[in-house]
């Protein structure tokens, strides 16, 4: 007797799979699959860009979501990057269509690239929303790229994939590694004190980025970049593999593959973005010395897809993770060094084995990230750490409290000096950015090294738009002394390239009243990182006096700037818009004619 094929395990196992795909419905057939006038219109004006009608057939539309633009540097070569996208697209039998949505580049836009993160968030969301997609590849790079696309897409909630652009091949300058951002703020200081000439200075520009790719420093792009991977909405390697490295293209084709079988598996973004995942990115963040900017972008997009992380969550789960990598600006080498020695899925292995990865977290190829990493091999002990003999033992952000930060502020050990976690100093205060630049290298300046710098109204609300101010640069005159780290603080966030103590987020900010409004030059200022305090020794009733005579600044009159000042929220809940917080999923909307 013939044997009944379809039970024989392997063909189960496919008959199981196809039966799940049958149950797919596909949103793009409520546009290209219908009869009739509908239909007409939804592929005809599409065939105008010669696109045949048996891509019509009902398969998965994938929109690759490309922040490319020439005033974005960082992700500049996007659109050969969606090329390669849409070649795996069509190799595994989807329909691939790009579509732009608003780049924020992080070098040119002003007043700040964080100001605009929530408008580009509902860009995304509303494209993707509005048209016949069924899966999402995200094409992300400079800083605010990558989580303006991600909270736009959670709140959809499609089977969404992440690519990043990669990071610029290693920084040159006359036989020196030289990192992006790290090296401007070096360079800066050394022309300062005498140093460097502004010759050399200029020269070093085109030393420090040429190539393709965001910056190639451990900071906030490259942060972002390892959340994503260690999140599961990236492939393993994505965070290290440099822009100019042909398997960075590879990696996009692959993507490209994948978001179609994530779409036949309805593999959505809440069956990866769990809150076991946003706790392995805490963790790693501690591991690679990430950037404090991962606080308030992880916090927004766990806020979209419905899953509490709080600021403490950052502390509590990152404090005894230990640096692992030796990257600027905590340590010495680059990306590119990262992704020769192994990249982070050696990190996440270490992670695993320590016992503080979650090991059964779903990741976008399908696998669980055990699966991705468990065979990892570090190349380079020197830039990848052992967990048992780690970079530096705190790698994770402090999370600081007391009554100059009620709501909060962080910090990054790995960044700071560890002879200043522990300091009480004078305040010498500047009330905005413009009167810090105005006032910083005045001779006749009242300040020593032993001193707090603070400066004021550069939070959310504050510049606006929450500009990365916060590790001001030193006085001319203390660094000329040899002075090289002083205790910062501010409500403004920090280039994930910059480093020092510096303590920054500090909530409420002062631009709404908070306790960093009220601090006056010569108020004494205690900083105990080991203790988590910051503290204004002020008495309640001097501080309440100057409260009564605070007053708001001015609220803008008209446009975006307003509705962004009427709606974001605290550095302390991610800065997100009350408003945006949470999703809508992605229903079909009506037709409109
Ligand atoms: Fe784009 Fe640094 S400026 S990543």
């Amino acid at each position: 007797m013939a044997r009944d094929k379809a039970k024989r395990p392997a063909d189960k196992k496919k008959a199981k799979a196809k039966a799940k795909e049958d149950d797919v419905v596909l949103r793009s057939h409520e546009w290209f699959g219908k009869a009739g006038m509908d239909g007409f219109h939804h592929r005809s004006w599409m065939k105008n860009q010669g696109l045949p009608h048996h891509l019509f057939d009902g398969r998965p539309v994938i929109g690759i979501c490309n922040t490319w633009s020439e005033l974005t540097p960082c992700n500049a070569h996007f659109r050969l990057l969606a090329e390669r996208v849409k070649r795996g697209v069509y190799e595994a039998g989807g329909f691939p269509l790009e579509f732009p949505v608003m780049s924020l580049g992080e070098t040119l836009m002003r007043p700040s690239t964080m100001m605009f993160r929530n408008l580009a968030s509902m860009d995304v969301e509303e494209s993707i929303r509005a048209n016949p997609i069924d899966g999402v590849v995200l094409l992300v790079g400079c800083d605010k790229t990558t989580p303006a696309l991600v909270m736009g897409a959670a709140s959809c909630d499609l089977p969404t994939i992440v690519v990043s652009g990669g990071p610029m091949l290693n920084g040159r300058f006359r036989g020196e590694s030289i990192g992006s951002g790290t090296h401007v703020w070096k360079f800066v200081e050394a022309v300062k004190r005498g140093d460097m000439t502004n010759a050399d200075f200029q020269e070093a520009e085109a030393c420090m980025s040429r190539s393709p790719g965001h910056c190639m420093t451990m900071g906030t792009a490259s942060t972002m970049a390892s959340m994503m991977e260690a999140v599961g909405l990236a492939l393993p390697s994505n965070a290290a593999i440099p822009a100019a490295d042909s398997r960075r293209n590879t990696l996009a084709h692959m993507a490209g593959r994948r978001a179609v079988d994530m779409v036949r598996e309805d593999l959505r973004m809440s069956k990866i973005l769990t809150r076991h995942a946003f706790e392995n990115a805490v963790r790693t963040n501690g591991a690679i010395g990430g950037s404090t900017n991962a606080v308030v972008h992880l916090m927004a997009i766990a806020g979209r897809i419905g899953i509490k992380l709080k600021l403490e969550d950052w502390d509590e789960l990152g404090r005894d993770v230990p640096c692992l990598v030796n990257l600027m600006p905590s340590g010495q080498y680059l990306m590119e060094d990262f992704y020769y020695a192994g990249g982070l899925p050696v990190v996440l292995k270490e992670l695993g084995e320590a016992g503080i990865l979650h090991r059964r977290a779903k990741t976008a190829n399908g696998q669980s990230i055990w699966k991705n990493v468990k065979d990892a091999v570090c190349y380079e002990r020197d830039v990848i750490h052992a967990y048992d003999t780690p970079f530096k033992t705190h790698g994770g952000i402090c999370v600081l409290r007391g009554n100059l930060a009620p709501g909060g502020a962080v910090i990054k050990p790995s960044a700071a000096s560890p002879e200043l976690m522990q300091h009480r100093g004078r305040a010498v205060v500047f009330e905005d950015i413009d009167d810090y630049k105005a006032r910083i290298d005045n001779p006749k300046l009242d300040i020593d090294e032993s001193c707090v710098m603070v400066m004021k109204n550069c939070g959310p609300k504050g510049y606006p738009g929450f500009s990365e101010v916060g590790n001001m640069a030193l006085p001319a005159k203390l660094l000329k002394k040899g002075v090289t780290d002083m205790v910062r603080v501010s409500d403004a966030r920090m280039s994930g390239t910059a480093y020092g103590t510096v303590v920054l987020h500090t909530a409420p900010e002062a631009a709404v009243g908070g306790p960093l409004a009220l601090v006056r030059d010569g108020d004494m200022i205690e900083l105990d990182v080991a203790n988590r305090r910051l503290h204004l020794d002020v008495s309640e009733e001097v501080l309440e006096e100057r409260r009564a005579s605070w007053t708001a600044p001015e609220v803008p009159e008209r446009g975006y700037w307003r509705m962004y000042h009427e709606h974001v929220m605290q550095a302390d809940t991610g800065c997100d818009f009350d408003f945006l917080v949470g999703g809508s999923g992605a229903p079909v909307p009506r037709e409109s004619h």
